[in-house]
């Protein structure tokens, strides 16, 4: 391992020269104007070129010139049993500056419930700065149902009334984790005009569209009280013509305006998208997609991709494949900062915990705001606007940078095929 890190170093140097000069370029537009707009950002890019000696005047910036740390809203959710996997999943992404809600599903049996929220109130760090939530009203989560996409909605609800300064919606599951501290994703995240949204999508649905736009379903989970599984209508229905159907991954990273977007409903379609998937199968890979898609003031802000890593088998099954030691080579050089799925306590994630994070069993991945010496430097919180990013920063930054490139970031947002 540690012969192929070194080798990953000398191979950054010369990307590192470049990555740096971009960051300044970004750097630059960020300090411009403090809330940088689509407007802004899109005209930044066309300027590129004749920005080139930019850099010279950027040298010796001091460090407080640096753009504030954004702040990330995670929703972490579980079924039956991920109890304890929600509660690494959460060690392991927990920064002070970010919030977190935890939902567990509303089959799982009380003591799970209890056990979960005791941890949450027995850490010191969490009674500090209040950044945790777990859902109290759980709801019951069908499997390829919209009961995904209303919890999901109930969490993004949640964290947008409880916490007013955050700037990007993560949804994760307890079989995700990261591959980055939250110091590289912050730091890099910085230099990045908050409204950009992360997600996979395409308009050409190919196998989809006989497999899920045309099928009808109804979800039990939405008005019993037992979990049972979706249920399908004899009946077929045509292709939308009000809307171009989108889909992609069911994972993205996206802005706070767009959440606003979606959950407050001044504009209907959210809302009219929301009852037309009610019915859909796996609405997750199609909801939020097909709403980004079809709204001219965001469909700019699409960045294809959903920052995850995820292996599939070739051709593609229903499930991701789940990802073990002999993927981390491949995982570590993807540059995403998360990755799915794991099985529960494989030893990739302890080895992740190692290599990437260096979190020790049961404590939380140290960062800047760790000051503590020993076993336990989280034990000692100091100043979470200190971020200390590492080889991971570099690693995202890479792929932000290559999902960015010309040609490619205006190429691939919401284009119909
Ligand atoms: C959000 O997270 C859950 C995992 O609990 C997942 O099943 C769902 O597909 C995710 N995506 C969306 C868009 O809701
Ligand atoms: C989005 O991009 C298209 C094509 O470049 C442009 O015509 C349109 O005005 C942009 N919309 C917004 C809201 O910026
Ligand atoms: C890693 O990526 C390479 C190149 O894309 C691929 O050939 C290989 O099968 C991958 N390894 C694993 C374990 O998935």
């Amino acid at each position: 391992m540690n012969t192929s890190f070194s080798i990953m170093e000398r191979k950054w140097r010369i990307p590192l020269a470049v990555s740096i000069f971009i960051s300044l370029i970004m750097l630059l537009i960020a300090g411009m104007s403090l809330k940088p707009s689509t407007g802004s950002y899109f005209s930044f890019l066309q300027r590129e070129e004749s920005s080139i000696f930019v850099e010279n005047n950027i040298v010796g910036l001091p460090v407080t010139s640096l753009p504030a740390p954004p702040r990330l809203a995670y929703l972490i959710s579980g079924n039956k049993g991920d109890g304890m996997r929600i509660r690494r999943t959460l060690q392991a992404l927990y920064h002070p500056r970010n919030y977190y809600v935890l939902h567990l599903d509303l089959e799982a049996p009380p003591k799970e419930r209890v056990e979960l929220a005791r941890y949450m109130r027995s850490d010191p760090a969490f009674q500090e700065t209040n950044n945790v939530i777990m859902i109290g009203k759980a709801n019951l989560v069908t499997y390829r149902g919209p009961t995904m996409i209303s919890t999901t909605l109930h969490g993004a609800a949640i964290l947008l009334r409880s916490f007013k300064d955050w700037d990007w919606f993560i949804n994760l599951s307890a079989s995700d984790y990261p591959l980055v501290t939250q110091d590289d994703i912050l730091h890099v995240f910085s230099f990045l005009p908050r409204d950009l949204n992360f997600i996979e999508h395409t308009s050409n649905i190919g196998w989809k569209e006989f497999q899920r736009a045309k099928p009808i379903i109804i979800d039990p989970g939405l008005y019993m009280n037992r979990k049972s599984d979706i249920f399908w209508a004899t009946q077929r229905r045509a292709l939308p013509t009000a809307f171009r159907l989108f889909t992609g991954s069911a994972w993205a990273v996206l802005s706070r305006s767009f959440m606003e977007f979606t959950i407050m409903g001044w504009d209907n379609l959210p809302r009219v998208l929301l009852m037309y998937y009610t019915n859909f199968v796996s609405s997750p890979e199609g909801y939020f997609h097909t709403v980004l898609c079809n709204s001219p003031e965001f469909k700019n802000t699409t960045v294809n991709h959903d920052l995850h890593y995820i292996a599939w088998d070739n051709p593609p099954k229903q499930h991701p494949l789940a990802l073990t030691l002999k993927d981390f080579q491949n995982m570590t050089s993807s540059g995403a900062p998360f990755a799915r799925k794991f099985s529960k306590d494989d030893p990739v994630l302890s080895f992740i915990d190692k290599q990437l994070l260096g979190r020790s069993p049961g404590m939380f991945s140290p960062g800047g705001w760790c000051v503590g010496a020993g076993a336990d430097p989280c034990g000692v919180r100091g100043d979470a606007a200190v971020l200390r990013p590492g080889p991971g920063a570099r690693r995202l930054q890479g792929l932000i940078e290559r999902l960015l490139a010309k040609p490619r970031f205006r190429s691939e947002q919401c284009i119909l095929t």
